[in-house]
């Protein structure tokens, strides 16, 4: 693939938190040009010189990649109607990632997979993260499995898209916090449990409660892992240090754990290990950080993108 020769890509969803930052990412892109970006509400505003169009009429012929950031429910026909006037593509939503005629593109465990795929879903936000932080445990065995894995996440409201709803206004969230989706009911779970079984064989419980932070992005996941045997701090951290050695998008850290000024606009999961002290059974906590709307969400999508088209896997993004 020429870089002197943009790709055409085409977004779906342009106006949403998603799609601004798909859009901000591809204006900084050397390998590729923006060639229609669709709204619903916003259609016919002017974004990066050129005008949101509804995605009924988006120009599907001009794009040789489609991006769709598009609520789920709604993504997966506009993502079909692409796929089958023979563009690639990339679904940001939930649609296809459970589905066989999608490739789930967990970049640094999928790339030789991503980078054959017609068809992309690019995970969730919070199971990047996690993803991310439990497969290098799982691959080698660690974990047992008689225990629960209790991941606690918060995240920044941009997680919860950019439709106004009460519970979101600022008087709403500004200075407080909450959980919510309690009782291990989160739509994501199923593809964590899903990922994490093909990736490392893993069948254990996982206990997912997220959290509103009342921050504009980011997010930050406190994973409680029980362990099958002992684990000091050096082999823990040497152990994803190994995993992740080669890989520009993950930052393992040595002696300290990650926040999200570590993360935010960045294309980028941090992990820091802490040996747990004061317990009858081995236990490690793993801390993993996320920029939702970079590396969870618009960074991957255009991380996938570049494999999936022979080009460098980080141009265009900063990890
Ligand atoms: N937010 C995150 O951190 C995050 C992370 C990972 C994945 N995702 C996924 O990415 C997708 C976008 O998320 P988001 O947070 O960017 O959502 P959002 O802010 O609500 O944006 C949704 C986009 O879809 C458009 N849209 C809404 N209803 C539509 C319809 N019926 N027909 C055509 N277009 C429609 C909106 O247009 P108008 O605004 O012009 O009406 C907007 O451009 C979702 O599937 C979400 O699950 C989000």
């Amino acid at each position: 693939m020429n870089i002197n020769s943009p790709v055409p890509v085409g977004v779906f969803g342009a106006s949403g938190y998603v799609g601004q930052e798909l859009l901000r990412l591809l204006a900084g892109h050397p390998g590729a040009s923006l060639v229609f970006a669709t709204a619903e509400s916003a259609a016919g505003e002017r974004v990066e010189g050129l005008r949101l169009v509804r995605a009924d009429d988006a120009p599907l012929d001009r794009a040789e990649v489609v991006l769709s950031a598009l609520p789920h429910g709604i993504s997966g026909r506009y993502v079909q109607e692409a796929r089958a006037v023979g563009k690639r593509a990339v679904d940001l939503s939930a649609d296809f990632r459970l589905s066989p005629d999608a490739v789930y593109g967990l970049t640094e465990v999928a790339r030789p997979r991503v980078a054959r795929a017609e068809l992309v879903a690019n995970p969730g936000c919070y199971p990047t993260a996690a993803l991310l932080a439990l497969i290098p445990l799982a691959q080698c065995g660690l974990i047992d499995e008689s225990r629960e894995v209790v991941i606690d996440a918060a995240s920044g409201v941009t997680g919860a898209g950019r439709n106004p709803t009460r519970e979101l206004l600022f008087g709403e969230v500004a200075e407080d916090f909450r959980a919510y989706a309690v009782g291990n009911e989160h739509r994501h779970l199923p593809e964590l449990r899903a990922t994490l079984a093909r990736e490392s064989g893993f069948a254990g419980d996982l206990v997912f409660t997220p959290h509103l932070l009342p921050v504009k992005r980011g997010i930050l996941e406190t994973i409680h892992v029980p362990l099958s045997r002992v684990l000091d701090q050096a082999t823990a951290e040497g152990i994803y240090e190994t995993v992740y050695a080669d890989e520009p998008c993950v930052r393992v850290l040595h002696g300290a754990l990650p926040s999200l000024k570590d993360v935010v606009y960045r294309n980028r999961v941090a992990l820091g290990v802490a040996a747990v002290g004061n317990v009858r059974r081995p236990r490690l906590t793993v801390i993993a950080a996320i920029d939702n709307l970079v590396k969870g969400a618009a960074g991957q999508a255009i991380q996938n993108m570049n494999v999936m088209l022979g080009l460098p896997e980080t141009l265009g993004l900063t990890c």
